[in-house]
């Protein structure tokens, strides 16, 4: 009998399959995909696939990304409920009537949203070009969505900008509490703090480093510290663990689980993968739309 592991060898080669994998899937995931990436990897790696299909084990605006700049590729989300909250809570409308306040203003659209608010963005980011790509911009306003503690981490790093927030948030990240950083530090005082910038801000100041899951991955396995105190997803944390097993690695609170990017299981891919099951199917002036903001965002050195 094959393991599911094997199977999915199998079928990813049968198929002509390209194996997508975000940070904070399962360790089992993970290790079956052709790349395992962040938000901006996936969709720079979906952008450049020569694969017929794209198996996207993460949630769905990153199926849909995947979509939009590979509009021609059957793209497969094995688990068709795993969503992000923070993508749903924005739509077009918000953007429009704050277009309306702020005629002036260039909008940035975190890539956690749906296709219909990229559609109606000026250029997409995600939090390790987010920095990067308000720089580049020529706007000194920006209106910065949804995510407001990102919007206020750039704010923060850019002060020759004005940033406009949207009240959304990531509720595992925004759930991360002083108390959690305080009590984190009394256990491990020495640790180096590393933290993904979708943290509130009052959070953020207790940072030595702040950037996204392969920013904190790269800054840890670089560092000449020994421990490190991991605010962001807890698979970073476990992964580190095993990539750097001489140094120690605690998650700030037991709490950092998103438990949409936990739904996918070997089963949803090998279902997926000889059904066909849950392709990503998008009207194609849908895609047209929101392509521009992502592929100028692909594009932003
Ligand atoms: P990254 O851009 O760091 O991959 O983050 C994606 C995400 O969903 C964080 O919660
Ligand atoms: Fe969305 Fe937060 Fe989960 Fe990332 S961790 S996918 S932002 S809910």
């Amino acid at each position: 009998m094959p393991t599911l592991e094997e199977k999915i060898l199998r079928l990813k080669k049968e198929k002509d399959a390209l194996i997508l994998s975000h940070y904070y899937q399962r360790p089992d995931i993970q290790a079956i995909a052709d790349h395992v990436c962040d938000s901006f990897e996936m969709a720079r790696r979906a952008s450049l696939a020569s694969a017929k299909i794209l198996v996207i084990c993460g949630v769905r605006f990153m199926a849909e990304s995947a979509k939009i700049l590979n509009p021609d590729k059957i793209v497969l989300l094995p688990t068709a409920d795993a969503g992000c909250p923070m993508a749903d809570m924005i739509c077009p409308e918000d953007i429009l009537s704050l277009r309306q306040n702020h005629p002036e203003a260039a909008v940035v659209c975190y890539i956690n949203s749906a296709a219909s608010v990229k559609a109606v963005s000026d250029i997409c980011c995600t939090s390790s070009s987010a920095l990067r790509i308000v720089r580049a911009l020529p706007q000194r306003q920006i209106i910065f969505v949804p995510d407001q503690n990102l919007g206020a981490y750039v704010a923060n790093q850019i002060p020759e900008k004005e940033i406009i927030l949207f009240p959304g948030f990531c509720p595992i990240h925004n759930d991360v509490t002083v108390e959690d950083v305080l009590s984190a530090r009394r256990a491990h005082p020495h640790a180096q703090m590393l933290m993904h910038p979708e943290c509130r801000p009052e959070v953020l100041a207790y940072a030595d480093y702040i950037g996204s899951t392969s920013g904190i991955i790269e800054t840890a396995l670089a560092s000449t510290a020994r421990t490190f105190i991991i605010a962001t997803e807890k698979e970073i944390a476990d992964g580190l663990r095993k990539l750097a097993p001489e140094k120690e690695f605690f998650t700030i609170t037991n709490r950092f689980l998103c438990p949409d990017m936990k739904k996918t299981r070997l089963k949803d891919i090998i279902e997926s993968l000889e059904t066909q099951k849950h392709e990503i199917n998008m009207a194609p002036e849908e895609i047209t739309a929101a392509a521009q903001s992502l592929e100028r965002m692909v594009g932003v050195r």
